[in-house]
């Protein structure tokens, strides 16, 4: 019995017990230098995707703008997620909700958006909030692209071991997308479905 209780013991050796002056010179993080994403870098990651849609349904197209200055979770600051999705005439973000709190803004295009049951349309220089935990969806109801800029204070949740997604819907699909068992924010993929997808990743140019 007492052995059964022995393997079960967490490993507990990284506590550590330290002044003050130690602990705030671990806690100054590193400055965070400006940094800059050019067109032409973020429409060539949009057009890698769509050119598989079969590895990037629209719901997978998102392109994520991330500063390398930090360890840590990514972002385009240490707090703040930024990032582009572009969807074809006639195509559907499916609903799902998370945690994070999120700003869209429509760079080109038109379409609707249903926010809790909600029905918002939209048009190129519109910006919506989507409060964090309010099902959302969109879709592009013009003849042209719709290209969506989206902000999140994702990365400060994931800091905080509390960022949460639920997609698709369902109660049994709500991950706690930070833990090590989350294979992706999408629940219906598993760890041996994404285990070898290709990625798609430019380094920006001055
Ligand atoms: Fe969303």
């Amino acid at each position: 019995m007492d052995m059964d209780i022995e393997k079960k013991r967490p490993d507990l050796s990284n506590a550590e017990v330290m002044d003050i002056d130690t602990y705030f010179k671990r806690l100054v993080q590193p400055e965070t230098p400006p940094a800059i994403w050019r067109w032409d870098d973020i429409v060539k990651v949009m057009d890698g995707m769509e050119a598989d849609p079969k590895r990037y349904p629209s719901y997978r197209r998102a392109v994520c703008l991330v500063n390398n200055s930090w360890a840590g979770a990514p972002g385009a600051s240490p707090a703040l997620f930024a990032g582009f999705q572009r969807f074809r005439p006639g195509e559907h973000l499916p609903p799902h909700k998370h945690n994070s709190v999120a700003l869209y803004y429509w760079v080109q295009g038109k379409g609707r958006a249903i926010v809790n049951g909600t029905e918002i349309d939209f048009k190129a220089g519109d910006v919506l909030t989507c409060p964090a935990w309010n099902e959302h969806q969109f879709f592009n109801t013009g003849d042209e692209d719709l290209i969506m800029f989206s902000i999140h204070d994702l990365p400060i949740l994931a800091q905080m071991r509390a960022l949460f997604w639920e997609e698709p819907m369902g109660q049994e699909n709500i991950q706690h997308i930070v833990k090590s068992e989350a294979a992706s924010w999408n629940a219906d993929e598993h760890e041996e479905d994404v285990a070898n997808l290709k990625s798609i990743l430019i380094k920006t140019a001055n």
